[in-house]
């Protein structure tokens, strides 16, 4: 076992793990933030997806040993992305509700970069961008349109209509 500093959510803690626990497994086992979701522990899905400033990042294959930076998890950053949670509310944008941590977490990241300008584009560049989370029970329409309405409310898509 081996002492870790971390910072997550704007405080910090001190978790006991042995080396090369993932960062998931210290989230959840040792800190409690059972927000972020672990499905296929391999990489593969996303449900476990965590920012690390502000990159989205996948806790199950990231090393506590490793991890250098301000994390943020789907607690952390839930508040600030109310818009996006109504959206997915609103829009169907799930059902089992295991995925929806990673795909708001990873959306909320999204939603800080700069678009493109070109309507034809949009839905393309946020498919593009979610691709890495998956989704066993939507279809991804759901969760895409709710991505963009968000986008458009918050102005990063001005007049574009889906
Ligand atoms: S649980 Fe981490 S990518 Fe699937
Ligand atoms: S809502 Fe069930 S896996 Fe996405």
């Amino acid at each position: 076992m081996a002492e870790f500093r971390l910072r997550v959510n704007g405080q910090d803690a001190v978790v006991d793990v042995p080396p090369a626990t993932p960062l998931l497994h210290a989230l959840r086992d040792e800190l409690g933030l059972r927000g972020t979701k672990e499905s296929c522990g391999r990489g593969e899905c996303g449900a476990c997806t965590v920012l690390v400033d502000g990159a989205p990042l996948l806790s199950c294959v990231l090393l506590v040993d490793e991890t250098v930076g301000e994390i943020r998890t789907i607690e952390g950053i839930a508040e600030e992305n109310l818009d996006l949670r109504e959206m997915f509310a609103d829009s169907g944008a799930f059902q089992c509700g295991f995925c929806t941590p990673g795909q708001i977490t990873r959306a909320s990241a999204l939603l800080q970069e700069d678009w493109p300008k070109d309507d034809k584009s949009i839905d393309s560049f946020v498919r593009l961008a979610m691709s890495g989370n998956i989704c066993r029970c939507t279809g991804y329409s759901g969760i895409i349109d709710a991505i963009i309405a968000t986008a458009r409310r918050r102005g990063k898509i001005p007049g574009h209509n889906r």
